[in-house]
């Protein structure tokens, strides 16, 4: 590891620095990317435009080891502007390459831009994803893994292969379409069916594929189940089958065998499963939680385990799953998801070394996240401020301007709700290497689920109705799983910790795609105002402008509308 002495004073490039860093331990891989709306991929028999990387949906995967540099160039030949963003993928010291709307130009159509990231001390199961615009209701999303480097060992053996499956509710309109009617109809705009690795459910009249596992009896795979849609949690089971839950975003968990795990929009997990029964052939469910799914025609994403023996092929019903309104059992297995204390972690310490027993905190949140109508137009919101996105990125206006003039920090209520709802540009101090707390408040009657950009937070507890200090007797500061996305179930909240040693501007959203384009969003900004370039990376020297910084021969990127209204 270079040392900060090593770097003080010199004027080291992001790229340069970064391979520095990198040549410690991983290696670079280097990934180019052709991304097109295809009218012809047609995941259900419907007219629609996929977003396709390489001719690919899913995209493909990104196979890295910890601390490897991933090189992705991405050449955006849709007809709009493009970024994607990293699921997960912490970007340590690097928010210029999270890809989000406050951190990042977007690429022009017509343009390439390479992103250039670390996968600094993390391991596990992650995906990427288009973030603006709603096109992540078009697919463009893949599967990460990021492996353990051969000196830690993963705390289960290794299994005979690994499968990545995302499994992610779908519209049958184009996502043009479905966004143009956001702000009209957000109320009544839900998913018509699911797919498993962009494929339609087995047996399912739209349908022309189905996705399948081929297994051999006896042998133990590793599936890695990410939800890559855009409204519904699900249920995943394998029919008369177990699974042993082992991972989830990055944390080895105590090993837990269950028969049905709800995975919430955004989470990752991986689970073991052996292929112990018959040969024979067996449905593989991804059912809706808070929808019911009894109705002809069917929602669930229905694929199929093959044992590579089988002649007998799946038929009967799909096997059963808990009670989809029933969330009482899936807060219940929420809770049982502890972090294993005695696992390896991406550095050489156990887990459980990094200990929250008696952290003191220096901020809390609490952050409600609400449907308002503001100015005649659907909105979502959090504290009633539903967030104005700017078309000059945060990031930049505070590489260039210390921030002043493009936005104001710190008007954000960070811990009550605003008496009228309206439009702002939410920015708030996240205190440098000070303990928050999190409480994210659900007043709607769906499911929602929060993510933060950079870090991995301690899931410390879930609870019905509104929160109060009094709830943080019954935290679980023991063992909470450190995760990046956190589910908060319908009129009830969650809690989280994170250790904010991460300078940047951080995305902090509802995975709930309608939610967060609709303005369920906020940045933290973590500031050190150490200038040493191994404290928080300089830009990248093939940094985009945009906004005011616009290259005059660049067309520019247009403003939203509404203007914000509050705030400033
Ligand atoms: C991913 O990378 C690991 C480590 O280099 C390698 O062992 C494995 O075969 C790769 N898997 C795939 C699917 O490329
Ligand atoms: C665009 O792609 C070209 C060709 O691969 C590459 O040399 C160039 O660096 C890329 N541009 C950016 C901004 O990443
Ligand atoms: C969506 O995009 C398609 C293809 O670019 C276009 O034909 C259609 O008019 C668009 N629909 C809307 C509602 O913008
Ligand atoms: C689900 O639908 C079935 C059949 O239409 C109905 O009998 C049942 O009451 C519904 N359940 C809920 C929770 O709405
Ligand atoms: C935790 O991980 C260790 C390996 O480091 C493993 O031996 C143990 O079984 C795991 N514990 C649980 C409860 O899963
Ligand atoms: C965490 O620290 C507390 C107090 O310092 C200690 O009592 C507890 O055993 C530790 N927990 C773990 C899991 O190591
Ligand atoms: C817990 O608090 C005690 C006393 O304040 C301190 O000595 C100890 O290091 C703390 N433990 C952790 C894990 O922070
Ligand atoms: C930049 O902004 C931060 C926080 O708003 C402030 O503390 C700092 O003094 C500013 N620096 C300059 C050079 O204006
Ligand atoms: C949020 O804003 C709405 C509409 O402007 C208002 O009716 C509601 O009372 C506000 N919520 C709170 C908790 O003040």
């Amino acid at each position: 590891m270079a040392s900060p002495g090593y770097l003080r004073g010199l004027t080291v490039c992001a790229a340069l620095l970064a391979v520095i860093l990198a040549r410690a331990s991983g290696i670079d891989i280097f990934l180019e990317w052709n991304v097109v709306l295809d009218n012809t991929i047609r995941p259900v028999t419907v007219e629609q435009s996929v977003i396709t990387i390489n001719g690919m949906f899913p995209g493909p995967l990104i196979n890295a080891t910890t601390n490897d540099l991933v090189h992705v160039n991405v050449f955006n030949n849709m007809d709009e502007p493009l970024l994607f963003t990293w699921n997960g993928i912490q970007q340590r010291l690097n928010s210029w390459q999270d890809g989000v709307s406050g951190t990042n130009c977007p690429i022009q159509p017509g343009k390439n831009w390479t992103y250039v990231f670390q996968t600094k001390d993390q391991i596990g199961s992650y995906f990427y994803f288009p973030s603006i615009n709603f096109q992540k209701a078009a697919g463009g999303y893949g599967p990460i893994r990021v492996n353990n480097r051969n000196v830690i060992a993963v705390p289960f053996p290794k299994p005979e292969a690994e499968f990545d499956l995302l499994i992610g509710d779908w519209f049958y309109d184009s996502y043009n379409k479905t966004r143009s009617m956001m702000a009209s109809m957000a109320n009544i705009i839900t998913p018509d069916v699911i797919l498993m690795n962009g494929k339609g459910p087995y047996g399912h009249s739209l349908s022309k594929a189905y996705e399948s596992f081929t297994v051999t009896q006896g042998k133990t795979y590793r599936f890695r189940i990410s939800n890559a849609g855009s409204a519904f949690s699900f249920n995943f089971r394998i029919q008369n089958h177990k699974m042993v839950l082992v991972e989830t975003e990055g944390s080895y968990t105590n090993q837990i065998t269950m028969d049905s795990l709800d995975v919430h929009v955004g989470q990752s997990y991986s689970v073991l499963v052996t292929a112990d029964q018959n040969d024979a052939d067996y449905y593989v469910v991804a059912s809706p939680l808070l929808l019911n799914t009894s109705s002809p025609g069917g929602f669930d994403g229905v694929g199929v385990l093959h044992y590579s023996n089988s002649l007998t092929p799946v038929n009967g019903p799909l096997p059963g799953g808990p009670d989809p309104f029933d969330l009482d059992s899936s807060v219940n297995q929420a809770r049982s998801v502890r972090w294993n204390l005695t696992a390896g972690a991406a550095r050489p310490n156990r887990q459980g070394a990094f200990n929250v027993t008696n952290v003191t905190l220096s901020q809390n949140f609490i952050l409600d996240g609400s449907n308002q109508e503001i100015e005649g137009a659907q909105r979502y919101a959090v504290n009633n401020v539903s967030y104005y996105s700017l078309s000059t990125p945060l990031k930049l206006a505070d590489h260039f301007l210390n921030g002043s003039g493009v936005y104001q920090l710190d008007w954000f209520p960070v811990d009550s709700v605003n008496a009228k709802a309206a439009y702002g540009v939410s920015v708030v101090t996240g205190i440098h290497k000070g303990w928050i707390e999190l409480v994210f408040v659900n007043s709607l009657n769906t499911m929602d689920a929060w993510h933060l950009d950079g870090y991995g937070f301690y899931v410390v507890g879930f609870g019905n109705g509104l929160w109060g200090p009094e709830a943080r007797k019954d935290y679980n500061i023991y063992d909470p799983v450190v995760r990046s996305t956190v589910q908060v179930y319908p009129n009830g909240w969650a809690a989280v910790y994170a250790f904010l040693d991460n300078p940047g501007m951080w995305n902090l959203r509802s995975q709930s795609l309608k939610n967060w384009y609709l303005g369920q969003e906020l940045y933290i900004r973590v500031f050190d105002d150490d200038p040493n370039p191994a404290k928080e990376r300089p830009p990248p020297n093939n940094l985009l402008l945009c906004g005011i910084f616009a290259d005059e021969s660049e067309a520019p990127a247009s403003e939203p509308s509404p203007a914000p209204s509050s705030g400033w």
